[in-house]
């Protein structure tokens, strides 16, 4: 009996899987193409994932952002839409759901989660200003470079193991936190901030009671302190289940702890409530006040902030469903089922499961492999190969060169196979599985990549690559070998 499982469905069998909890009435007809055209589509798409078409892909697992499934209840608000410039009815709900759900009186809307990071950044960053994090996101540190800031990353070892049975690799090394704050004095520290379900590192969440020791912090030294909240619920999700003092608590009651402990709370809704936009609130009128002026400035008038009103209703509506663990379990029920199963079988996988997406290890895999060669990015092109599945790259290929045109090579070397919310089906995630246990197999046959047009920055989203040799080709023919006339 899978203990974690919160609706606690046995079967008879005792067989350990995820169960659907909601049924299917709108679909959308997908493509697995022959082999040889999703070569095609790679050499078309410059051996980027980021490059292929959404017609030559069969389940695309780039991200979960914007894409998680909708409710039928999303789908009706979004028909009742108040459309007006100023004064919107939609607003008002959306700001009703932002009081009921995250406890939060002021709400600033925005139109995605990069635009509030440039509105905090914009209202607190001096140059020089220093931020500390538990970790990174890539539009974070942009927009905090951006405004001439610094950060610091302040997660224990133990998240940077691949492998690990730590529940909580999101948690912020608070003895450090103190050190950096006394030797950089506060003056200078604008705000601290926390990811919940650190994105980068493989969806890794913090515990309350992380958040409570840097809130401690925090208030000792007068500084104030940021949640991204673009994955709160499945962070809220694990605190459930992996935080024995908050086991029978409402995923209410553990969403507000949260964001009860922060002076601005910040999210991107295409994760938070499965739709479009975002939004900064907070329960201080002086925070509220001094961000205000930049939403029109940036964004839009105050009641719609870049956002269509009908996102807005769905928006009203996600936050509400984040409160139903049915809805909220799921995608980490399925990454779990995913990850474990792969383990199992061999392949090296970021442990324990996370949120937002399951992470193979590609450099465990392709220890033959070059670090020069893209190790991550290779071995996205060679599972798309296999499997017309479309993850996406997370290692050195996402960073940028340093400032002498050097390589600067990632911690880790990973694929991002992201499960969004209620999108795929078991035997489509068990197809995924056996793909990967396929090719983890038959790794020494994965080779590397170089670039052939390698842009200034942001070069993983527009860069075009092509393999060292004929590997393509010699992967094309084991699968032959070993699947016949199967895609
Ligand atoms: N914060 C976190 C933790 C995120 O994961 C993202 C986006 C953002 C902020 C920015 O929000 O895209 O609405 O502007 N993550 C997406 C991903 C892009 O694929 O993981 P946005």
């Amino acid at each position: 009996m899978n203990k974690e499982n919160p609706v606690k469905i046995k079967f008879y069998n005792g067989e350990d899987i995820p169960l659907e909890l909601h049924k299917v009435r709108i679909v959308q007809k997908l493509h697995l193409v022959p082999i040889e055209r999703r070569l095609e589509a790679l050499y078309e798409g410059g051996f980027n994932t980021f490059g292929l078409k959404t017609t030559d892909i069969f389940l695309d697992m780039i991200t979960d952002s914007g894409v998680n499934a909708m409710s039928d209840n999303q789908l009706a608000a979004m028909m009742q839409a108040d459309d007006a410039y100023a004064g919107s009815q939609s607003f008002i709900r959306m700001q009703k759901a932002v009081e009921d759900v995250l406890g939060q009186k002021y709400l600033l809307p925005v139109h995605q989660g990069r635009a509030a990071e440039n509105i905090i950044a914009c209202a607190y960053i001096k140059k020089g200003s220093l931020i500390p994090m538990n970790y990174h996101f890539t539009t974070t540190l942009a927009h905090i470079t951006q405004y001439g800031g610094r950060i610091v990353e302040l997660l224990y070892d133990e998240a940077y193991k691949t492998t690990s049975s730590h529940p909580f690799k999101g948690n912020m090394n608070i003895e450090k936190l103190e050190g950096i704050i006394i030797k950089e004095d506060a003056s200078n520290i604008p705000f601290i901030r926390m990811e919940a379900s650190t994105n980068l590192i493989g969806g890794q969440p913090f515990s309350i009671q992380n958040l409570r020791d840097v809130k401690a912090i925090a208030d000792k030294y007068g500084i104030r302190l940021v949640l991204d909240a673009s994955l709160l619920g499945e962070n809220a999700y694990l605190v459930k289940q992996r935080e024995p003092e908050f086991a029978e608590y409402s995923m209410g009651e553990i969403i507000q702890i949260m964001t009860g402990m922060a002076d601005i709370v910040y999210f991107s809704a295409r994760k938070l409530s499965s739709s479009r936009g975002g939004g900064i609130c907070t329960n201080n009128d002086k925070i509220y006040r001094e961000m205000e002026p930049l939403i029109p400035l940036f964004e839009g008038f105050l009641t719609y902030g870049g956002m269509s009103v009908r996102e807005i209703e769905a928006i009203a509506v996600g936050l509400y469903e984040t409160l139903d663990e049915t809805m909220i379990s799921q995608s980490p029920d399925f990454i779990r089922y995913l990850v474990n199963s792969a383990t199992e079988q061999g392949v090296p996988m970021i442990t324990p499961p996370g949120v937002l997406g399951a992470h193979v290890n590609a450099r465990d895999i392709c220890k033959h492999l070059d670090k020069r060669e893209y190790i991550a990015g290779a071995f996205a092109a060679a599972f798309f190969l296999i499997s017309g599945v479309r993850g996406m790259e997370r290692g050195s290929l996402s960073n940028q060169r340093d400032e002498y045109g050097n390589e600067t090579y990632a911690d880790m070397e990973l694929l991002r196979l992201a499960v969004p919310r209620r999108v795929f089906t078991l035997s489509q995630i068990k197809y995924v599985i056996d793909r990967l246990v396929w090719l983890n197999e038959n790794r020494e046959l994965i080779g590397g990549l170089k670039f052939v047009y390698e842009p200034p920055v942001l070069r993983f989203f527009m860069g075009r690559l092509e393999p060292v040799s004929d590997w393509p080709q010699k992967l094309i023919a084991k699968f032959k070998e070993d699947f016949g006339d199967s895609l």
